[in-house]
Order: C-alpha cells, then sequence, then structure tokens
C-alpha cells in the first residue's frame, strides 16, 4: 500500500487498485499544535465548521512525509505511515482470530500473577490468550480486600450492575440467584436480560474446600458453528427467533428480548446467550415454535455434552477472565458440609481489554 499524488490530488494504491483521497479527510487529519492538543490529541477545531469545498493548491511526497496546503490557507505535514494505517482494520478483536476449541482443549497457559502485571508483556500475551480462547486463567492473586475490583479497574474499569460492584458466589439464605447456592449450573451466559449484556466476566477463587464444584467452561462460538454446519435449520431459527431474558427480584425488572445466537450485519458469529432457567420464547405459530424448542433442545445438548465442555477445579488465588458473549460457563453441584466455596465476580466491557492491549502495544513497542 503506497500514496502516489497526481496534480493536486492524493491517491492510495492498493494491489493495483487507486483511489483518490478527499482531501477533506485530509484536511480534518491537519495535526500541528495550532489544531491539536498535543496532550490530549483532541482535536482544537471543529471540523464540521470548515468549508465543504476544500481542494489542494499544493502536494509534496517524500519518503516518509506528505505536505499539504489547501486552498483555506492551511498547511500540514502528514506522516505518511499514520495515514497508512488508518487503512488497516486496527481492531484487536477482529485481528486476533478466534481458535474454536472443544473437550479436548488443555488448559497450559496460565499466567502467574505479578507485581506491575498490568503494564508488563504477559499481560499482554494473556489479553491475547483471551482474544483467540474466550478466556485467559491467572494464578496466585491476591485474595484479600477484594482484589477483584483492583484487578478489573487496573484492565479497565468495572461494570456495576444492581448485584453490586462485585458479587460474592457462595451459598447462602434467601438467595436471589440459583448462584448462590451450592446447587450445579449448567453451562450459561451471565446476565442475558440485561442491556448490553456484561462482556466480560471474572470469576476469583477465594476458598474452594469442597470436592465437587468444578467449573466448567463451552466455547458457544464452536458450538453455534457445528450448528449452523449439522442443523442449518435449527441454527437459522435460534438466530432470527428473539427470546425474552428476564430477571426479577423485589427492587428490580430486568428484560431484554435477543436471539440465542446474535449474528452481526455481515451474518457472522456475534454473541450467545443461554440461560434456561429465564428465557421466555413469544408466541409464535405453532410449527416455528416446534422448530425452535428442537433447536434450543439441541444447542443445549450440545452445550452441555462432553465434546465441548471442559471441567477444571479452581484453586484459592486463581482468576479466571472470560468472554460472556462467546463462553459458556457453569459448575457442578457442591456439598457445603465438605467446606467453604467462595468466589468473586464481577464484570468489564470490551472497551477495557481493547484499550489495554493498545496502550501496552504502544508502550511496550510490540
Ligand atoms: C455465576 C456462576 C459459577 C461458579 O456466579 O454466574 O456461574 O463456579 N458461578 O459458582
Ligand atoms: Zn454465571
Amino acid at each position: 500500500m503506497k500514496i502516489e499524488l497526481n496534480e493536486n490530488k492524493v491517491f492510495l494504491e492498493n494491489k493495483g487498485l487507486k483511489k483518490e483521497i478527499h482531501p477533506f479527510w485530509l484536511r480534518e487529519r491537519i495535526d500541528g499544535d495550532k489544531y491539536i492538543d498535543q496532550i490530549t490529541q483532541q482535536r482544537l477545531f471543529d471540523p464540521t465548521e470548515l468549508k465543504n469545498n476544500i481542494k489542494i493548491d499544493k502536494l509534496n511526497l517524500s519518503d516518509d512525509f506528505l505536505e499539504v496546503t489547501f486552498n483555506d490557507g492551511t498547511y500540514n505535514k502528514f506522516n505518511v505511515k499514520n495515514i497508512l494505517k488508518e487503512f488497516l482494520n486496527d481492531s484487536y478483536n477482529q485481528n486476533v482470530a478466534k481458535v474454536k476449541w472443544d473437550s479436548s482443549l488443555k488448559i497450559s497457559n496460565n499466567f502467574n500473577f505479578e507485581e506491575n502485571i498490568f503494564e508488563k508483556k504477559s499481560m499482554y500475551e494473556a489479553l491475547i490468550h483471551f482474544y483467540k480462547y474466550g478466556f485467559v486463567i491467572f494464578k496466585k492473586v491476591p485474595t484479600e480486600n477484594n482484589f477483584i475490583v483492583n484487578f478489573a479497574n487496573s484492565i479497565g474499569s468495572v461494570r456495576r450492575t444492581n448485584f453490586g460492584e462485585f458479587f460474592n458466589v457462595k451459598s447462602k439464605p434467601n438467595p436471589n440467584d440459583l448462584a448462590y447456592t451450592s446447587l450445579p449450573l449448567a453451562p450459561h451466559t451471565d446476565n442475558p436480560y440485561r442491556n448490553p449484556v456484561p462482556c466480560i466476566q471474572l470469576l476469583h477463587c477465594i476458598e474452594n474446600e469442597v470436592t465437587g464444584g468444578l467449573s466448567t467452561l463451552v466455547d458457544g462460538y464452536n458450538v453455534s458453528e457445528s450448528l449452523k454446519k449439522d442443523y442449518p435449520e435449527y441454527y437459522k431459527i435460534l438466530t432470527e427467533t428473539k427470546v425474552r431474558f428476564q430477571f426479577i427480584d423485589r427492587s428490580v425488572i430486568l428484560e431484554n428480548w435477543s436471539e440465542m445466537i446474535e449474528l452481526d450485519q455481515n451474518g457472522n458469529f456475534k454473541q450467545v446467550r443461554f440461560s434456561p432457567r429465564l428465557d421466555f420464547v413469544p408466541l409464535i405459530d405453532k410449527e416455528k415454535l416446534e422448530l425452535f424448542y428442537s433447536a434450543r433442545k439441541k444447542i443445549s445438548e450440545l452445550y452441555n455434552s462432553n465434546k465441548y465442555r471442559i471441567e477444571f477445579k479452581l484453586i484459592p488465588g486463581d482468576l479466571i477472565m472470560m468472554d460472556n458473549h462467546r463462553l459458556l460457563h457453569g459448575r457442578t453441584r457442591y456439598d457445603t458440609n465438605e467446606g467453604n466455596r467462595f468466589l468473586q465476580g464481577c464484570y468489564i466491557d470490551y472497551d477495557s481489554t481493547e484499550g489495554k492491549l493498545k496502550h501496552l502495544k504502544r508502550e511496550l513497542n510490540i
């Protein structure tokens, strides 16, 4: 990819394809200190106030720089690299390819917590691992003083919910959610009744004295791609039917209508939602419902099957960070008579991990 000039026009040449760059596009990228606050990198001018008929009066191109004088009298020396960078898709979650996995996945790549890990290369690698597999496990994370909040806020910002800034997952009397019992939790995604659904869940093991209570994970992306291949009719109805997810307690009613498999505008995987304790399908035609129920049963079978589910025990200090739009998680039953089982959880959003990854890339020159 390179920049080329022809008379007073700037072109982007990419694999034999030549396209003119709009002069206004360049004009609003003027980056001298008269135009950009050098500390915040924010514009000091409002481009909507510029005249529309911006043209180029004079041009000069060297290896690294493009000099432009515009017809409103402004001049700028652009770094060619910066212009080219804008044409490359710079979003990590799109650039780091997802690796589909099933029960044969060996969890080997764990990251030990260390002082100041949030500014180190190991955090960068952990985040790349997260984008590939949809989860990453940190070991030996301090378990005192609700450290999970600290941890989350060192990557980005905690996404608070009506369960609080963080929540304690332990068996307790009068629970407002089955998570706060010793019952097994089949693979599910958290909080599908919220809009937007929390993107990333952190679960930190504080105590685990029981023999049961194993943690489970399923790659919802892999399962939905398998469903698409093997049961296209089922896949279709799950991607097309919006169901009502709801949560009700004494202080709030949360409802969100969404598909169990949500696709993006290109028809590609975007998000799974699955929590059969709190989904309500609308009263659609009987034939459609017939198909929907079979489809839901099938995807539930796949999510719960040994083919896709990994099972492992969290020990105190383990902190798992998982993509709540891609993965399902759960736990096996445990017996409260055997001792304590205590996890703490909280949520963060995608801008936290993406922002951190870009920051680390910049700081560490990766
Ligand atoms: C939850 C949950 C899993 C566990 O709190 O949302 O799924 O291991 N907990 O207790
Ligand atoms: Zn959960």
